[in-house]
Order: C-alpha cells, then structure tokens, then sequence
C-alpha cells in the first residue's frame, strides 16, 4: 500500500508503521490520521498480521503532536470535529484485537503521547520525551489523553503533566508506569521486536481474547469484565491451540499453535 506520511511493512507476521514526516518531527496532520485509519483497517482485517510496532522517523521525535499549523485553522465546531476524529482513530488502534507496541524513540507530545497512550505496550529510548503541552496552545488534549494518561499513571501526576505542561524524559515516564521499558536508543528497535516475536509465537487466538479482555476493563464494570473474560476463556478452551499448549506441556515439548 502506497502512503505518504506513513511507512507500512510487514515482516515476520509483524507490522511495523512509521510515521514519516521527520522535518516536522512527524507532527500529526489530517493525511496522516487519514493513512494511519487506512493501515490499521488493512491490519485488523489481515490475519496473516499478529502484532504492530509503531514509530517516528528520524532521530528525534515519535510523533511531536498534533499539526499546529491545521489547529491554527480550527474553530469551537471544527475543533470539536478534529477531537472526535483523532479519538476514532486512536480507539481504532486501542480496540485493533492485535497487540500494538509504541516503540518511542523521541518526542512523544500531545497527539505522540496520546498514540503512545492509544498503544497497549509502550517501550521507550533512553532519549524519549513525553509531554501534554496542549495548554501552551491555549487548548486541552483532544485525542483522549485526558482520559487515557488519568487512567494510566497517578491522576495526580497527569494532572500535573496536563495542566503545566512540562515534558518529562523516559526514566520518569518509567518511574511513573507511562512506560514499560526503557532502553538506549539504538536498543530499541531491537527489543520492540524481540517482545512482538514472542507475543506473535503464541496461539493468537488467545492473544487476541487476551488483549480485548485488556482494553475492555477501561470500558466495563469488574462484574462484567469478569463475565466477559470466562467467556473468552471458554472460547479459548474450545480451540485446536488449547488442546495443542496443554498436551505439548505435559508432553514435555514446544507447542506448535495452528491458530485453530
Ligand atoms: N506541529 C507542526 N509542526 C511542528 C510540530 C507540531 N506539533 N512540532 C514541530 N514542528 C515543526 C517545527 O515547526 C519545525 O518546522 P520548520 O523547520 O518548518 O520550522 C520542525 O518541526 C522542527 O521543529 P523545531 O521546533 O525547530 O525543533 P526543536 O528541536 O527546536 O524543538 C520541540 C522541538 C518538540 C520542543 C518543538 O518542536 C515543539 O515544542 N513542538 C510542538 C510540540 C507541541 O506543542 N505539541 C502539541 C501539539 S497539540
């Protein structure tokens, strides 16, 4: 598939997408939004994909926010209509059923951190930073980072981040359960690829219950959280992969997962 602010491939069952636009630290325009809805649809729908890894071009930022030059133009009804599109396109990425990995190799500012936050696994070079500035622009976030950073972290701290607007760098992201892991950046690439391999060795099947079972807790009550994950795993327990993982264990071997 042929994109112009994005870079598409996969390898390995991996996909991994690149925001490119690095001369203006891959800011966040409309096109981008547009590909990336484009490129996580032909994901969802591929089953021959078992993990995404998302990251920046260049050497400086994953994605420095929200394009200032198109939030110049907005007013109260089109800036609603620009939140609601930035929201659907990160749930989208959220609700994909496919593990997603923020592989966070620099700038990571209001709409970047609020990917990294759409992200169910983040990962983070030594170099990154994180912020929501919005407030600097006289504005909130808008792709959900109010909700999504609250839930994560402390609400005291995102309070913090959101209403000063300060930047922090990746050891307090850590520090802080922003993110999982940090590593040097030239590390990054590398062990962002080493955990989607692992995740993509598994019966998918379950890691796909798994992951919607994750994301529905922001959603549901722990009653039917709880409902909803016995029924995936009687679903699972159903699966040529469950008989598969179970006899392999005790046979004392590798399971070999069909998917099935
Ligand atoms: N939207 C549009 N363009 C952006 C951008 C954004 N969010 N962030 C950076 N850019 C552009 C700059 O305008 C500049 O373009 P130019 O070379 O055509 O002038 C280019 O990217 C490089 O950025 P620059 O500011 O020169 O780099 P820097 O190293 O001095 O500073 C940042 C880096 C990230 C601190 C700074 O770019 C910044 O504060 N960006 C905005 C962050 C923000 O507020 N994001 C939230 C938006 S909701």
């Amino acid at each position: 598939m042929d994109y112009n602010n994005i870079l598409c491939e996969v390898k390995n069952k991996i996909a991994f997408i690149t925001i490119n636009r690095p001369d203006k630290l891959n800011a966040l325009n409309n096109a981008t939004l547009t590909e990336l809805k484009k490129c996580f649809t032909y994901i969802k729908n591929e089953n021959e994909i078992n993990a995404v890894i998302v990251t920046g071009a260049g050497e400086k930022a994953f994605v420095a926010g929200a394009d200032i030059s198109e939030l110049n133009k907005l007013n109260a009804v089109s800036g609603q209509i620009f939140s609601e599109n930035g929201q659907e396109v990160f749930n989208m990425i959220e609700k994909l059923g496919k593990p997603v990995i923020a592989a966070v190799n620099g700038f990571a500012l209001g709409g970047g951190c609020e990917l990294a936050l759409a992200c169910h696994i983040r990962l983070a070079s030594d170099k990154a930073k994180f912020g929501q500035p919005e407030v600097n622009l006289g504005i909130i976030p808008g792709y959900a980072g109010t909700q999504r950073l609250t839930r994560l972290i402390n609400s005291g701290r995102a309070a913090e981040m959101i209403l000063t607007g300060d930047l922090i760098d990746s050891h307090e992201a850590l520090r802080m359960g922003l993110v999982n892991n940090v590593f040097k950046g030239e590390e990054l690439m590398t062990k962002a690829v080493e955990m989607a391999e692992k995740i993509s060795s598994k019966g998918q099947i379950a890691i796909r219950m798994a992951i919607k079972a994750i994301v529905a807790c922001d959603d549901v009550s722990e009653i039917e959280g709880q409902n909803l994950e016995s029924s995936m795993f009687g679903l699972c327990c159903g699966t040529e992969d469950f008989k598969e993982g179970t006899s392999a264990f005790l046979e004392k071997r590798k399971a070999d997962f069909k998917n099935s």
